[in-house]
C-alpha cells in the first residue's frame, strides 16, 4: 500500500523524507520517490525498487520543504515513469487511493491540451490542479478534488506551499516547532513529533512551518483536535492496536473498498478488468474452471466456486495445490491461482503443472511483482496493503470481492447475467464497507463471545452454500491462532459421521444469515442442539426468531446472500482472534506457521 511523508520546515527536507519513507516501508511498496522545494524549483527524484537505493543517488538538496511517496502500483506498471511525486508545470503531487474517473478526467484533460507521460492515475491529478490554479494552492486543489470520484489521500507542493486531503485513506498531520509533517500514519513521523492530527474524511490542510490551517472541502475552515500520542514505536506501527491481525481485521473496509474501486460501474452495469482483454466469445468457450490454492486461499477458491457456477454458469474445481500437482487429468481450460504472497511452493507447482496442459492462467494476488505474477497471462491483484499478521484476514475478503467482481465479468460476457442484475449487485456490494464498519462497531459482543468459550477444547464452525466456505475459513483462523482443535463442516454433512463428537462440550458455530438455505441451517442448529452443544449464530441483525434455538447471536447487518459471507467473515475472524487472546496465545506469529511457505 502506497505511503505518503512532507515536511515543511527549517531542517533540510530530504533526509527527513527519506527516513519517514523508511518507516513506511512496512506498508509494501515497488517505488519511491521525493520532490524537494529548492527556493528556485521542484526537483523530483524518484524510481522503482528500494528507498535505500533511492537515497544513494540523492544530491545534497537544500530545500526544507518537500513531499515524499512510496508506491505500491495498482495503475500501471512499478517503474520509474509511474513513481510519484507527479508533476505538472511547477505544482508536484503524491497520492494513496484510486481515482475511479480518471479515464474520463484523462480525456478531458488531453482535450484541454495536457500531455500525460506516465499510466498512472495520479496524474490526472497533478494536472487537473494545475488547470484549476489561480494564484491560490488551496482552492486549486478544492476544485480538483470535487471532480474526482474514488479514494485518496494526497499532497501537493508548489513553491514552499504543501497542501495535503484526504478521502478513505489515511493521512494524519504532525506538530512540531517551527516545522510540521504529514504522513500516511503515526509511526511515520513518531521520531519528530508526539503530537498529531488526525484527518478526517473530505478535509484539507494548508502546512506551513509555524501553524496548520484546516478547511472542509468547501472552504470552511474546520477546528481539529491535537491528540497526543504515547505509543511505543512498536506500538505505532499496528496504530494502536494489541496486534497486527487485530489492525488487518479493521482495516477491512478500507481494503474491501480497495479491491473493487475502479472495477465497477453501478451507472453502466458493468465490470471493469482492462487487463484481462477477453472476448465474450473466449469466455464462452470456458466450460470449466480450476482453481488451485492452499489454505484461507482455498476457502476463498471454493466461495469462487458457488460464484462462477450461480453467476456465470461456468463449473469450477477446486483443488488443494498440494494435491492437484499429481494430479494426471487435465485441469479447466482456464486455471485460476489465488494465493495473497503470490511464493506459495504449492501453488506454484500446482500452476506450473497446469500450465504443461495448455490451460489460459489468472493469478489472484496481493504482492506485486510476486512469483507467481510472472508465470501467469494475467494477475488480478486484490490490492489490501501489506499483511504482517500470518493469520490472513484483509487478504482473504479481498480475494473473496475479486473473486465475485470476475465471476460478474465472465457471467456477463457470456451472457448469463444482466445488465440490471449487475447493477443491483453492484449497488449491494458498494454498501459491504460500511456494514463491516458496523461489526467492528459491534465487536465487544464478539469478544464476550469468545470469554465465554475461550476454554473449550474443540469447536465447529457449520455453514450451507456460499458460507460453507467461511465455516471452514472460520475454523482455520480458530486452529492457526488459538491452538485449539475446529471443523468447519457443509452443516448438512454433520449428520452422517460428525454428529457423533457433538456433545455439550462442542461449540458450534452456525453462519445462519437469511438465504436459500437458512430453514436448513435452522434445522441443522436443532440437531446439534438436541446434542446439548452450545449454539452461536451468526445472524441477520432483524432475524428474531433465531433466538429461540441458539445460546447466542452475533448479529450482521442484512446483506445480499452472496455478499453476507463477507460480513459472517469478519464476525469468524474477531472470534478467533478474542479466543486467541484469552488463551495467551502468539497471534500474530503463531507457532509452526509462516506467512510465506516457499516449500513443497
Ligand atoms: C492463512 O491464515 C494461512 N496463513 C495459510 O493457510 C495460507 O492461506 C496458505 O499458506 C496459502 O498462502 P498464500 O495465500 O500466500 O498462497
Amino acid at each position: 500500500m502506497c505511503g505518503i511523508a512532507g515536511y515543511n520546515g527549517k531542517q533540510k527536507a530530504a533526509p527527513i523524507l527519506i527516513d519517514s519513507l523508511k518507516r513506511l516501508e512496512y506498508r509494501g511498496y515497488d517505488s519511491a520517490g521525493i520532490a524537494v522545494f529548492d527556493n528556485t524549483s521542484i526537483k523530483v527524484y524518484k524510481d522503482k525498487g528500494k528507498i535505500a537505493e533511492l537515497e544513494k543517488g540523492l544530491p545534497d538538496i537544500t530545500g526544507s520543504v518537500g513531499i515524499g511517496h512510496t508506491r505500491w502500483a495498482t495503475h500501471g506498471r512499478p517503474d520509474k515513469v509511474n513513481a510519484h511525486p507527479h508533476t505538472s508545470g511547477d505544482i508536484a503531487v503524491v497520492h494513496n487511493g484510486i481515482i475511479e474517473n480518471y479515464q474520463t478526467l484523462k480525456e478531458r484533460l488531453v482535450h484541454s491540451g495536457y500531455t500525460f507521460v506516465s499510466e498512472t492515475d495520479t496524474e490526472v491529478l497533478a494536472h487537473l490542479i494545475n488547470h484549476y490554479y489561480r494564484n491560490n494552492l488551496k482552492e486549486a486543489v478544492m476544485s480538483a478534488l470535487k471532480d474526482v470520484t474514488g479514494s485518496y489521500a494526497v499532497a501537493v507542493l508548489r513553491g514552499t506551499e504543501m497542501v495535503a486531503a484526504r478521502k478513505d485513506s489515511p493521512l494524519v498531520v504532525g506538530l512540531g516547532s517551527g516545522e510540521n509533517f504529514i504522513a500516511s500514519d503515526i509511526p511515520a513521523v513518531l521520531k519528530y513529533t508526539r503530537n498529531f492530527i488526525l484527518m478526517d474524511n473530505m478535509e484539507l490542510a494548508c502546512v506551513y512551518p509555524d501553524e496548520v490551517l484546516f478547511f472542509d472541502i468547501n472552504n470552511k475552515p474546520v477546528e481539529k483536535a491535537v491528540t497526543i500520542i504515547d505509543w511505543d514505536m512498536e506500538a505505532a506501527e499496528k496504530s494502536g492496536y494489541d496486534h497486527f491481525m487485530l489492525k488487518e481485521i479493521h482495516e477491512q473496509p478500507v481494503s474491501i473498498h480497495g479491491a473493487f474501486a475502479g472495477r465497477i460501474s453501478e451507472l453502466e452495469g458493468n465490470i471493469i478488468f482492462e487487463d484481462m482483454g477477453l472476448s465474450g466469445e473466449q469466455v464462452k468457450e470456458i466450460s470449466r474452471i480450476s482453481v488451485i490454492a492452499c489454505g484461507t486461499s482455498l476457502n476463498a477458491g471454493l466461495f469462487g466456486k458457488y460464484l462462477f457456477e450461480h453467476l456465470a454458469g461456468i463449473h469450477v474445481d477446486v483443488e488443494i495445490a498440494s494435491e492437484f500437482r499429481y494430479a494426471h487429468s487435465p485441469p479447466g481450460s482456464l486455471v485460476i491461482a489465488i494465493s495473497q504472497s503470490g511464493e506459495t511452493a504449492d501453488t506454484l507447482a500446482a500452476l506450473r503443472q497446469a500450465k504443461s496442459y495448455g490451460s489460459g492462467t489468472i493469478a489472484v494476488t496481493n504482492v506485486i511483482g510476486g512469483t507467481i505474477t510472472r508465470e501467469v497471462d494475467c494477475v488480478v491483484y486484490t490490492r489490501s496493503g501489506p499483511e504482517i499478521g500470518v493469520a490472513a484476514t484483509k487478504t482473504f475478503t479481498s480475494q473473496l470481492i475479486v473473486l465475485y467482481l470476475l465471476a460478474l465479468y465472465f457471467g456477463k460476457l457470456n451472457g448469463k447475467i444482466s445488465t440490471d442484475k449487475i447493477k443491483r449487485m453492484i449497488s449491494s456490494l458498494k454498501k459491504i464497507p460500511a456494514q463491516v464498519t458496523r461489526i467492528l462497531e459491534n465487536r465487544e459482543v464478539v469478544r464476550e463471545c469468545a470469554e465465554n468459550f475461550a476454554s473449550s477444547n474443540d469447536f465447529f464452525f457449520i455453514g450451507r452454500t456460499f458460507n460453507y466456505p467461511i465455516a471452514l475459513e472460520g475454523a482455520l483462523k480458530l486452529k492457526e491462532i488459538s491452538y485449539i482443535h475446529a471443523e468447519g463442516y457443509a452443516a448438512g454433512e454433520l449428520k452422517h459421521g460428525p454428529l457423533a463428537l457433538i456433545s455439550g462440550k462442542t461449540p458450534v458455530v452456525a453462519i445462519a444469515t437469511r438465504g436459500l438455505t437458512y430453514d436448513k441451517v435452522v434445522s441443522n442448529i436443532k440437531e446439534v442442539k438436541a446434542r446439548d452443544a452450545p449454539v452461536i449464530a451468526i445472524a441477520d441483525e432483524n432475524d428474531i426468531e433465531i433466538e429461540k434455538y441458539v445460546d447466542m447471536v452475533i448479529r450482521v447487518p442484512a446483506a445480499d446472500e452472496i455478499l453476507s459471507p463477507l460480513l459472517s467473515t469478519v464476525v469468524v475472524q474477531l472470534l478467533s482472534y478474542y479466543v486467541a487472546r484469552e488463551r495467551n496465545c502468539s497471534i500474530d506469529q503463531p507457532r509452526n506457521l509462516a506467512k510465506s511457505v516457499t516449500v513443497e
